[in-house]
């Protein structure tokens, strides 16, 4: 009979090996920990290469890692988030697609106890996220003002300069303080009519560019040309990011014959770090990805071994539902003079890359 009874819970567990074999479930090891990370999609440069760095950076510290990209669906994002709950993750790094709209994801990320960090966009609305590793968003805004402020002079200008505004998505919380960074540090030359938007679109919500998507930044800078610029000069055009200066500089290639502009970036999108060796782009912001995957993955080990988590920003960064603690890594610049130095020098491409 006893020897009846094992052979039989023998079979039942063999069954359930087999069973989560055939699912592609197995059974966690509890000394090795799980980091999921959640990704709007591989297609964005930025998002494939720091996703596959961090991935490498956690499996050599002995995690196991499981990346998903959600083709900039949020329906998608919300099930594979669920998915790696359900395959017992013990910490998520997120990316959202949409912000504000992975609400049955995080509501299970609670119920479960999964700490999640959100990784360079913030998700809003939920308490859901513990902690937030980006760049100071404002800074890079404030370096693109600087920028253009230090190019023409602007304290000592003799002339006006007509400047114009492309701004990130709305849905983006990172894409208003890029936008109020440039905008502070412009407005008193605005104020004083050094600088003029001739379009008029001198607001967050009229300059906004949805998805931060190339082609309507294009057609959004091809509209203002044509209304504006025929028979003047566009001196500047200060676009958030580098998809939106693509789309700015395509739109000046088809519709513009005037004097080239300067034109400002960030990301150093390899064809955007192209564009600034060839003159059709003025700067970028460099966003290290080094940097910012050091804190995270910093931060990934302080959460497991429940030690205090470093944070150096505790008041900028409001959700909706909570302020959620920050680590802001440090933004420069690069331009034509020293773009090939500075990222090659930090690995962030290699010299034949920018020939
Ligand atoms: C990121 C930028 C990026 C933009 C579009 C922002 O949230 O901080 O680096 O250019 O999204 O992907």
């Amino acid at each position: 009979m006893k020897n009846e009874t094992l052979k039989i819970l023998k079979l039942i567990f063999m069954v359930m090996i087999l069973l989560g074999a055939l699912s592609g479930c197995k059974i966690k090891d509890p000394d090795v920990k799980i980091i999921g990370i959640s990704a709007p999609s591989n297609d964005i440069q930025r998002w494939a290469v720091e996703t596959i760095q961090m991935k490498n950076r956690l499996e050599e510290k002995g995690y196991e890692v499981i990346i998903q990209y959600a083709s900039s669906d949020v329906s998608m994002q919300i099930s594979q988030i669920e998915n790696l709950i359900g395959k017992d993750a013990d910490v998520l790094i997120v990316i959202p697609v949409e912000a504000a709209s992975l609400g049955e994801a995080m509501d299970m990320a609670i119920e479960h106890k999964i700490p999640i960090i959100s990784y360079d966009m913030l998700i809003t609305n939920t308490d859901a996220v513990s902690y937030y590793t980006t760049f100071d968003n404002y800074k890079v805004g404030t370096i693109q003002g600087q920028y253009v402020r230090d190019k023409l002079d602007l304290d000592h200008a003799d002339r006006t300069y007509n400047i114009e505004f492309t701004a990130g998505d709305p849905g983006d919380n990172n894409a208003g303080f890029f936008y109020k960074g440039a905008v502070d540090v412009l407005k008193p030359y605005l104020d004083s009519g050094v600088l003029k938007i001739i379009s008029g679109q001198d607001s967050f919500g009229k300059c906004a560019t949805p998805s931060w998507n190339t082609e309507k930044a294009q057609q959004r800078a091809e509209n203002i040309l044509a209304s504006y610029y025929n028979n003047q000069d566009v001196d500047i055009w200060l676009a958030s990011n580098d998809t939106t200066a693509l789309g700015v500089s395509s739109a000046l290639a088809t519709s513009y014959k005037g004097n080239y502009p300067i034109i400002t970036g960030q990301d150093c999108t390899l064809i955007n770090v192209r564009n600034i060796l060839n003159g059709k782009q003025a700067m970028s912001v460099f966003k290290d990805p080094a940097m910012l995957i050091d804190a995270t993955v910093n931060m990934i080990d302080e959460i497991i071994l429940n030690k205090p988590v470093s944070v150096n920003d505790t008041s900028t960064y409001f959700n909706g539902i909570k302020t959620v603690p920050s680590y802001l890594c440090e933004p420069t610049y690069v331009d034509k003079d020293n773009c090939f130095e500075v990222l090659t020098s930090s690995g962030f491409y290699t010299p034949e890359q920018l020939k």
